[in-house]
């Protein structure tokens, strides 16, 4: 087997950036195409800072489509007191060499979906807008799609407010429409990206790999430093890498089939994805939501990927 088709969506932040790396650094992964949205920071930040990533490691062939600026019904919340003014504060990284792909997300998408010759898998690690407007503008390419491996929501507590993830809090409608869409989706929430720590002994080995891992190990300094300012622990967890190596090695996920639905209506829980672990509701499964990672074989993983970059 070849490696697998997929299409990043981000909205870099220090996280998403080791998430781009990582997919250009597996042999396993054939990254078509990266698509940005607003999110971590506003619209015109996360796309300088995809392309800026996409240059540092020599991947300017990867075409990038600017998505979304505002969440489908809401305004944009930003995370500047975790990710910084720029989105991706830290080590300074060289200016992009190349430019945004005129289509823009959404036809970025349709087109890479149409020319590949086997479905592609959606990799969103940011609020789930884009695919969400995809997903209306083009039904019809529902059945090129293999699969949505999202970084979002939790089953316990959040990260934003005590209900709800970043991700599904900045844009629940989008979420919802997702998780409704019918297509297999697999979900890497808190539960599973905060096993996924990046302490000191493996920002360190990061760093010894010199070059691209040095600059990941700053990048995680600094993600740390915040962490450890708003949320009291400085192993800042890489969630949006682990959504990538869900699809890269399903096995270092481990994975329970229920319903999950997106809270769009309430102030206090606005974006809690409310999991049916137990089936009490009878309601349909409509994802595979992480309750497990394997924290050595993922940092194993990482750290081979970004070694080949
Ligand atoms: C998610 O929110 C963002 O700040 C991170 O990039 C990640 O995608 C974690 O809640
Ligand atoms: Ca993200």
């Amino acid at each position: 087997m070849g490696p697998k088709p997929v299409i990043l969506d981000v909205d870099p932040g220090h996280d998403d950036a080791v998430a781009i790396m990582m997919a250009c650094g597996s042999p396993g992964l054939d990254l078509l195409a990266v698509t940005t949205v607003a999110g971590n920071a506003t619209l015109p930040k996360t796309t300088r800072n995809a392309l800026r990533v996409l240059s540092l490691v020599g991947r300017t062939d990867v075409p990038v489509g600017a998505g979304a600026s505002e969440p489908l019904e809401r305004s944009l919340r930003t995370a500047e007191d975790i990710h910084g003014e720029s989105g991706m504060d830290g080590p300074r990284i060289p200016e992009a060499a190349f430019e945004p792909d005129e289509r823009g997300a959404v036809e970025l998408i349709a087109d890479t979906l149409k020319e590949s010759p086997e479905p592609v898998a959606l990799i969103p690690v940011g609020p789930l807008t884009n695919v969400a407007a995809f997903l209306r503008a083009h039904p019809e390419l529902k059945g090129r799609i293999s699969r949505i491996s999202l970084m979002g929501g939790s089953m316990g507590l959040g990260n934003t407010t005590p209900a709800a993830e970043f991700n599904v809090y900045v844009d629940p409608e989008a979420a919802r429409e997702v998780f409704e869409s019918g297509l297999p989706v697999t979900m890497s929430g808190l539960d599973v990206t905060h096993q996924a720590g990046a302490g000191r002994a493996e920002r360190d080995r990061l760093r010894g790999i010199g070059g691209v891992g040095e600059v990941v190990a700053g990048f995680l300094d600094f993600f740390a430093g915040t962490y450890e300012r708003v949320f009291g622990f400085d192993a800042p967890p890489l969630h949006d890498p682990v959504a990538v190596a869900a699809v890269l090695e399903p096995g270092l996920l481990r994975t329970r089939l229920m319903n999950v639905e997106v809270e769009c209506e309430s102030d206090l829980t606005r974006g809690e994805t409310v999991c049916d672990l137990h089936g009490v509701t009878g309601r349909p499964p409509n994802a595979e939501v992480g309750v497990g990672l394997d924290r050595e074989a993922f940092f194993d993983l990482l750290h081979d990927s970004l070694k080949r970059l």
